[in-house]
């Protein structure tokens, strides 16, 4: 499978708000959405700097996969995305190379798009996200992907 780059960093942190201001402050970081996201027990935001993207999220509970996350690791970086161009055939590709996959199908991720991760023990330690930034699933996604500035 071939990646076409690195879609965004996901960071686990533990105030949204102050998060964001840190990479406003300190990297120029411009936010490109925010929203709580129930399913997956997160407040999430996503940020452009520059020609990358950095995912910040806040869990709602304790007891959600990133709360157990801060609960063990404390904050910081939480999972690194790449783009492709099809997650199912991703999913397909990887599993062909003997990755383990969380997600066997490709299910809906933050902001509607297209996602499925990757267990960490294939990826030496590292969750692992594959993203198809290519068709977002809600008009508000897409209208917000057609504005931005393409890198
Ligand atoms: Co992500």
């Amino acid at each position: 499978m071939q990646a076409r780059g690195i879609h965004h960093l996901g960071m686990a942190v533990e105030d949204l708000d102050a998060a964001l201001s840190t990479y406003e402050r300190l990297f120029g970081a411009e936010v490109e959405h925010r929203a709580t996201v129930p399913d997956q027990g997160v407040e999430a935001a996503s940020l452009r700097v520059g020609d990358g993207r950095v995912e910040l999220l806040e869990p709602l509970e304790a007891d959600t996969p990133v709360g157990r996350f801060l609960a063990k690791r404390g904050p910081g970086m939480h999972h690194v995305a790449y783009e492709v161009a099809d997650v199912a055939a991703a999913i397909a590709r990887l599993t062909e190379a003997g990755a383990d996959l969380i997600d066997e199908r490709p299910r809906e991720g933050l902001f509607g798009l297209e996602v499925a991760f990757v267990h960490p023990d294939s990826v030496h330690g590292v969750l692992s996200e594959v993203v198809s930034a290519a068709v977002p699933t809600r008009t508000w996604v897409r209208d917000a992907w057609e504005n931005q500035p393409r890198g």
